[in-house]
């Protein structure tokens, strides 16, 4: 299979250690909460697109601010970034279009949504999953399962037969690894976009009770929304909701493996399960950091921002913040519960936290009901790497069969 994670050593980030960036983060924040600078590597961004003048809020209090300001903070960037091929997306809206927009499908990602098909559906994929190499008695967790349990949930959640999974699956592959082969992922984005048109269509000839259902007959002013922003909301389904799912849950296993006492603690006690997956996602953010376009003069924590300036948010800094978490240098599932900010905050705050958490947690319990006494091999030097996404590109892993 191709590998769906960035090539590491086409990462090249002069500004940040890649295989860890924490220390640079820590050095950081001591000197205050916003600097000017960037932590994001354009090194391969075409001139005429890096923009002027970068600045990075790096402490818990900077990062919230910023986040719940999109006045002044605004995901508009989004349009000349990622929209380039993604189309006109709510994570780009903002104001009263972006409220409208998204109000239309918070309702199929609230927990009660969600709990109507938790046990059937998830359970169900990792279960078969499982099944697929529980025989071999080894395993690559990050190819064989926490890749593809999202992918399956999300074609799922759809209403895609079937039968079209290897064709999401691999257009799923060529959208997430863009920043390496962007000729692949243009084309998969087409691709997607004519994929999803004929779906739209089938629904408009007979309806169907999920998500694209949804929003083929949903109307904003009495307006029925266009087949772009259909296809656009769908197409974005892959890098928000199973990128950073397969990442956060492969760095949950990692960082379970490599604290065997805590994994062994989890598998005794499944009420740890909730906790794990919360430390896990502060301890290392899937995405590291989101991007704001600076709209007027203005200031964060005593640093001045002109407008026109773009502004890292670097999540992953805000997760480590001393100032918030005691010894936030280590992973540790039993600590006291403080919220991290891995879902952003504010209006563009995560849309599916729910079904990420869920997802994670019922993968985990799956795992645990079905295999033991997991041993993670040394072989490739598994390990959590890359900016902004940081995950492991493989967990090579022998077990028992319960
Ligand atoms: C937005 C993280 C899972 C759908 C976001 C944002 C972050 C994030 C950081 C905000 C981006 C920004 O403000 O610039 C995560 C993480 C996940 C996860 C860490 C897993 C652990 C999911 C899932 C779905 C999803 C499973 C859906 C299937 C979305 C959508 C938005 C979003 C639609 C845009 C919301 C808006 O702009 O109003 N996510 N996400 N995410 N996420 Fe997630």
């Amino acid at each position: 299979m191709d590998s769906p994670i960035a090539d590491p050593a086409a990462q090249t980030g002069d500004t940040l250690e890649l295989r860890d960036p924490y220390p640079y983060f820590a050095a950081r924040r001591r000197e205050g909460g916003v600097f000017h600078g960037t932590v994001m590597d354009y090194s391969r961004t075409p001139e005429s697109l890096r923009p002027k003048d970068t600045y990075a809020a790096v402490s818990y209090s900077a990062v919230s601010s910023a986040l719940r300001n999109n006045r002044v903070f605004s995901s508009a960037l989004y349009d000349s970034t990622i929209g380039v091929f993604m189309g006109p997306t709510i994570l780009a809206m903002h104001g009263a279009r972006h409220k409208a927009h998204r109000a239309l499908v918070t309702t199929a990602f609230k927990p009660q949504s969600l709990m109507r098909w938790e046990p059937e559906i998830v359970r169900s994929i990792c279960d078969a999953l499982i099944d697929e190499f529980a025989e071999r008695g080894r395993a690559d967790l990050i190819r064989e399962f926490t890749f593809e349990f999202p992918t399956r949930v999300i074609a799922r959640l759809l209403g895609l037969p079937e039968a079209d999974l290897p064709f999401f699956r691999e257009a799923a592959v060529a959208i997430i690894s863009y920043a390496d082969k962007v000729p692949r992922a243009m084309r998969a984005s087409v691709d997607l976009k004519d994929y999803f048109v004929e779906q739209i269509e089938q629904r408009r000839r007979t309806p169907t009770e999920d998500i694209i259902g949804d929003l083929v007959a949903a109307e904003i002013d009495g307006e029925k929304l266009s087949e772009e922003a259909i296809y656009s909301f769908l197409r974005l389904l892959l890098p928000a909701g199973l990128e950073t799912t397969y990442r956060s849950s492969g760095n949950l296993l990692y960082l379970l493996l490599s604290h065997p006492e805590q994994f062994e603690a989890v598998r005794r006690d499944r009420d740890l399960i909730g906790p794990a997956v919360e430390e896990g996602l502060r301890y290392e953010t899937p995405l590291t950091l989101v991007q704001r376009y600076v709209t007027e003069d203005t200031e964060l924590e005593g640093t001045a921002i002109p407008r026109g300036a773009v502004l890292d948010v670097c999540l992953g800094s805000a997760n480590r913040d001393e100032n918030r978490w005691e010894r936030p240098e280590e992973f540790d599932i039993f600590r006291k519960h403080v919220p991290h900010i891995s879902f952003t905050a504010g209006a563009h705050t995560c849309l599916g936290l729910h079904l990420a958490r869920m997802e994670t947690r019922v993968a985990l319990h799956c795992l645990l009901d079905r295999l033991t006494d997991f041993t993670l091999l040394a072989e490739g030097d598994p390990h959590i790497f890359g900016q902004p996404f940081r995950s492991p590109n493989s967990l090579p892993v022998t077990f028992d069969v319960l």
